[in-house]
């Protein structure tokens, strides 16, 4: 089994010179209202290429052609338009995307695509095996408090207070205030 596997592939990098490959994660939470940022990454099978030299597109699993990202805004789903950002540079392998405004339609898959502009022979390929899904939440997760059980006078005491957020590009602000008493 692992012969034949390892076989395929020599294979099929002798057929297509290379490999294309892509990481994206499978599943994130969104918090609607909210942004999400999308990690990714790919590689190709030519020389490394500038960022003007690749193209990149993101695009709805069911239909190639149903573009949630791509430069050219009059291309991209009009409940798109306007909310999505390539934040990764692509000469870099790198395809990470922002979208911004999340709507609760905004369920996904969604899956990268990438065109190598004028390497010859102009090459594309879309990762449809490599989709995200994203998990609506409607509400934005609680903030979580830990404490030491008891405070020493004149001694410091350390509170800490962390937030689960899927939005690295717009993280969240924490405030600390005073419990109101009723
Ligand atoms: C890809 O780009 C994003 C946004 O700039 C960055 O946060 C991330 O670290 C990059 N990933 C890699 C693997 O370089």
């Amino acid at each position: 089994m692992v012969i034949s596997c390892l076989l395929l592939a020599a294979i099929s990098s002798l057929v297509f010179g290379g490999e294309w490959t892509a990481s994206v994660v499978k599943d994130l939470d969104a918090l609607v209202s909210s942004c999400i940022v999308i990690p990714c990454s790919f590689t190709h099978p030519n020389e490394k290429q500038p960022t003007s030299k690749i193209r990149a597109i993101w695009h709805l699993k069911s239909d190639m052609n149903q573009r949630i990202y791509f430069e050219d805004q009059t291309q991209v789903l009009d409940s798109f338009k306007g909310r999505t950002k390539l934040l990764g540079q692509l000469g870099q392998n790198n395809c990470t995307l922002e979208i911004t405004d999340i709507k609760d339609f905004d369920n996904g898959p969604f899956c990268f695509r990438v065109e190598l502009v004028d390497a010859p022979p102009k090459e594309k390929f879309s990762f449809i095996e490599d989709c995200v899904r994203l998990n609506m939440l409607s509400d934005a997760p609680k903030p979580e408090l830990s404490h030491p059980k008891s405070a020493t006078q004149d001694r410091p005491y350390t509170l800490t207070c962390s937030v689960t957020h899927t939005c690295p590009s717009h993280a969240p602000k924490l405030k600390w205030s005073r419990e109101h008493r009723r």
